[in-house]
């Protein structure tokens, strides 16, 4: 795709269980399989899933914090060698991540100013240089040069989400992946923050990959969404269309369980939890709680028909 901003190809992340006194791998935990996605110029797109499903293996795998087991990598065209730390460190120029949890995402004994110019002086900025940013990107994350001889702990719940997004700006990145970034904040401070990143998508030319697992977030803040489960994409496309006209049985089940001011209407809870698959499962990964599923489903593995910005998962929806 032309003008594609990041193009994943087959994404998969396996985690290596070890066991036993010699500490053999002897099972992994497939956290994200064969997991492709593409995101534009300008976009944000909504990554959403229950807990467990993968999220936040796949934004780390992203930005490279994770090692990729399989997949192709492109960002701006340009590819990343994902066996390379030189290849990671140029691409971390083009896409950071804000963490989820401003609180143990900062080191607490790192004030504010050696948290921010870390990033340039390992790239040999001076020090001058590194500062002089900075007080920029405060400027810009609506904090004063004030906080930079301060230390986390002296800060709430949302400046300290401003302070990790000011870090992922340091290197003026085009591309940025917010992991669950208002979860852990009050109501009010999560509306504050979900301004000011779509003020920054607009004056700094960014586009976002938004982690989220609430769909009324979704809904009010992204233009596409991908919906994930076990690790591989079950829906995409516009949060328009996939709100509006669910395909997949799991994003309907996802959007039954949103509470409503109607009364009549009371949320429906998707019952049973994510178990992990067996090495040789086929089928479809959520046949065992698919209220739809049908003898088909357990014997092949089921493709997504995708576009490449719309396509679903499912038997019952292949053309
Ligand atoms: N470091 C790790 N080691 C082993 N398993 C992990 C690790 N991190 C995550 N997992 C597992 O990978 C799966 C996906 O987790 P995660 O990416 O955190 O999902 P989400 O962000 O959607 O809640 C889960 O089964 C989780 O237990
Ligand atoms: S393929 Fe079958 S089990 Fe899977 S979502 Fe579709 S109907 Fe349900
Ligand atoms: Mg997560």
């Amino acid at each position: 795709m032309s003008n594609a901003v990041i193009q994943v190809e087959n994404l998969s992340v396996w985690y290596p269980l070890r066991s036993g006194v010699f500490s053999h791998v002897d099972r992994y935990v497939k956290a994200v399989r064969s997991l492709s996605l593409s995101l534009r110029k300008g976009e944000i797109l909504a990554v959403i899933g229950e807990s467990g499903c993968g999220k936040s293996t796949l934004a780390q795998a992203l930005v490279g914090l994770t090692p990729w087991h399989d997949g192709s990598y492109s960002l701006f065209g340009e590819k990343v060698d994902v066996k390379s730390g030189a290849s990671w460190k140029s691409a971390r120029e083009k896409i950071q991540m804000i963490f989820q949890d401003p609180f143990s995402s900062l080191n607490p004994r790192q004030s504010v100013s050696e948290i921010l110019c870390y990033p340039l002086l390992t790239r040999g900025f001076s020090r001058f240089a590194a500062l002089e940013k900075a007080h920029d990107i405060l400027e810009k994350v609506g904090l004063s040069s004030e906080v930079l001889e301060k230390f986390p702990h002296e800060f709430s719940g949302g400046q300290r989400q401003r302070i990790g997004i000011a870090r992922a700006l340091m290197l003026s990145p085009k591309i940025l992946v917010c992991d669950e970034v208002t979860s852990a904040l009050d109501v009010s401070v999560q509306a504050q923050v979900l301004k000011l990143l779509d003020e920054l998508r607009k004056s700094l030319d960014l586009s976002l990959i938004f982690i989220s697992h609430d769909m009324q977030v979704v809904k009010a803040f992204a233009d596409r969404v991908l919906v994930m489960y076990l690790g591989e994409t079950m829906e995409e496309g516009s949060v328009e269309s996939v709100l509006r006209s669910p395909q997949h049985p799991y994003t309907r089940a996802l959007i039954r369980s949103i509470p409503t001011l109607d009364r009549s209407c009371p949320p429906e809870i998707l019952g049973g939890n994510i178990e992990p698959l067996p090495d040789d499962f086929l089928g479809c990964c959520f046949v065992s709680r698919c209220p739809e599923s049908i003898d088909a489903c357990r014997k092949k593995n089921i493709e997504m028909h995708t576009d490449g910005f719309s396509g679903v998962r499912c038997l019952l929806c292949a053309k």
